[in-house]
């Protein structure tokens, strides 16, 4: 459904009344592609059709991505990175390009349903140091003239997902919520020319972000179990984070004049490795239950409608930054290779459960491992270790972490592993001089939740991945001398 209309809305209200359904609108989700190995598109788009998903939100416009999504009906939002602000920020021709290579060739020539253009992904965030604060609102501008150029403004609507950082409550009341101060203005011209365009706010929410970086975080106030003490805002009670922080932006917006702007939850998702609290068991209690909190177009106090969300994620990206925490290559609710990883009934299919990926091709069934001569103290082992895991996916070590109870030799088996299994089974990328070897036994543990995985085979569908590819392995060339 997307973009909902007031009287769609007001339908959506009746049908409620009569039939029994899980969620009116259904559930989207994201599906980011910032892995060394990923998924073809044609395989990620059958895993989400099979698990009903009727929205997915991308972070580009990945050409191959696009065209696979073309005729399944699934309704796409569209990205344009925080890097490319600049550029159709500052030309309209840039943006009118934007708009005829990445959305009218989609939907005339491929059949894509595009609803949406997300302008930057939260361009906001403390984290840039205001970077993309002017450039955010040209870009908007710019792009939402094009598509209305283009024809395209009653089907495809602009907005721009950002972090609940950029409102706050004065006292913690989601009541006196308003936007930050040191952008109260940006962000009212943005919100202005969103309810002026017809177009949906969209705020990404996290309740684990809250207990990652805050120990007295009140941990069952992150989920939906009401056994939170709840918070008494003005008779209205609170009991889970993410209400209280949904009608903390309705407040603000309500205090600037737009109670009424609608609000797509772009992102709410749980981690499951890096972190202590971050792990299945807690991954599938937030996500089952937020589903179960929206069943049936139940909203929040402040927003008592339906509710469109984008889990995040579908599949977990071996390759993102680590600068938030160790957590962030683990957000998929998939596997890298497309396996559920827990439990989880979004509703939307027969069997109440989450369907595999289905054609997944892997490689060999070998692994590089330590050698089991190889001394704890070779001199080698500490560099080895240390460049397999700054290029490779060391964030399942550590405490509380999947592979968190790994012996030393465990640890270093576990970073060979992957830095081996990351360059497609390389013999040259088990050479860590002395101390590796490669091996056909799983040296993954019995009866823990460590794995040490078998990668998939690469997709060579841009000439960009082939090229990194090839740098890192020219690398180890050059750095270990091999
Ligand atoms: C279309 O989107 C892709 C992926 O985000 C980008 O690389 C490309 O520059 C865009 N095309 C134009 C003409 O702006
Ligand atoms: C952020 O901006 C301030 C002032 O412009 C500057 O002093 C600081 O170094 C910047 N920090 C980062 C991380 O860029
Ligand atoms: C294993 O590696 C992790 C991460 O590098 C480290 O924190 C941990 O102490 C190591 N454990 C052992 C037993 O060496
Ligand atoms: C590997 O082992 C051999 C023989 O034990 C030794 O001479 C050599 O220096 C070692 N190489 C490295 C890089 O540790």
């Amino acid at each position: 459904m997307g973009w909902v209309s007031v009287q769609d809305r007001v339908n959506i209200g009746f049908a409620c009344l009569f039939m029994v359904v899980w969620s009116v609108s259904g559930i989207g989700v994201n599906w980011g592609t910032q892995s060394t190995h990923p998924l073809p598109p044609d395989i990620v788009v059958r895993l989400l059709r099979e698990n009903g998903f009727q929205r997915v939100k991308l972070f580009d416009a990945e050409y191959d991505t696009l065209k696979a999504l073309g005729g399944t009906g699934i309704e796409v939002m569209v990205g344009i990175p925080n890097d490319m602000l600049a550029t159709v920020g500052g030309s309209m021709k840039a943006a009118e390009k934007w708009v005829a290579k990445n959305i009218t060739q989609h939907i005339t020539s491929n059949n894509v349903n595009i609803r949406y253009v997300a302008v930057g992904n939260e361009p906001f965030l403390e984290t840039y140091n205001g970077s993309y604060l002017g450039i955010t609102f040209p870009a908007l501008r710019n792009i939402q003239a094009a598509l209305v150029k283009a024809r395209h403004n009653n089907q495809v609507k602009v907005t721009v997902p950002l972090n609940a950082d950029v409102y706050a409550s004065s006292s913690s009341l989601p009541s006196d919520g308003d936007f930050r101060a040191n952008i109260h203005d940006y962000m009212l011209t943005i919100v202005n020319f969103l309810s002026v365009s017809a177009a949906p706010f969209t705020v990404n929410i996290y309740p684990f972000i809250s207990l990652y970086s805050d120990p007295n975080f009140p941990v069952e106030y992150g989920f939906f179990d009401g056994n939170a003490t709840p918070i008494n805002d003005g008779g209205t009670l609170y009991t889970n984070m993410f209400d209280a922080n949904l009608d903390t932006l309705a407040h603000a917006l309500q205090r600037n004049g737009f109670a009424d702007l609608p609000i797509i939850v772009g992102e709410i998702g749980w981690p499951t490795d890096g972190d202590r609290n971050a792990n299945l068991e807690y991954a599938r209690r937030f996500n089952q239950g937020f589903m179960s909190h929206i069943a049936g177009g139940r909203g929040t106090p402040m927003r008592p409608g339906p509710i469109d969300a984008y889990l995040f994620s579908l599949i977990d990206e071996d390759a993102k930054s680590i600068a938030p925490g160790n957590f962030e290559r683990h957000w998929g609710v998939f596997t890298f290779d497309g396996q559920p990883k827990y439990p989880l009934n979004l509703g939307t299919t027969n069997s109440g459960t989450l369907v595999p990926a289905k054609g997944v091709q892997y490689q060999q069934r070998k692994w590089c491992v330590m050698k089991p001569n190889a001394k704890l103290d070779d001199p080698s082992v500490a560099p080895s270790v240390n460049y397999a895991c700054s290029l490779a996916d060391c964030t399942c070590l550590g405490y509380g972490t999947s592979c968190g109870n790994l012996d030393s030799r465990g640890n270093i088996s576990y970073a060979f592993n992957s830095y081996f299994q990351q360059n497609n089974q390389l013999d040259i990328a088990c050479k860590f001089p002395n101390v590796s070897m490669i091996t056909k036994t799983d040296p993954t543990p019995i009866g823990g939740t460590c794995k040490f995985n078998i990668m998939i085979q690469p997709y060579y569908g841009s000439a960009e991945r082939r090229q990194s590819g090839l740098v890192a392995f020219l690398f180890l060339i050059l750095v270990l001398g091999l």
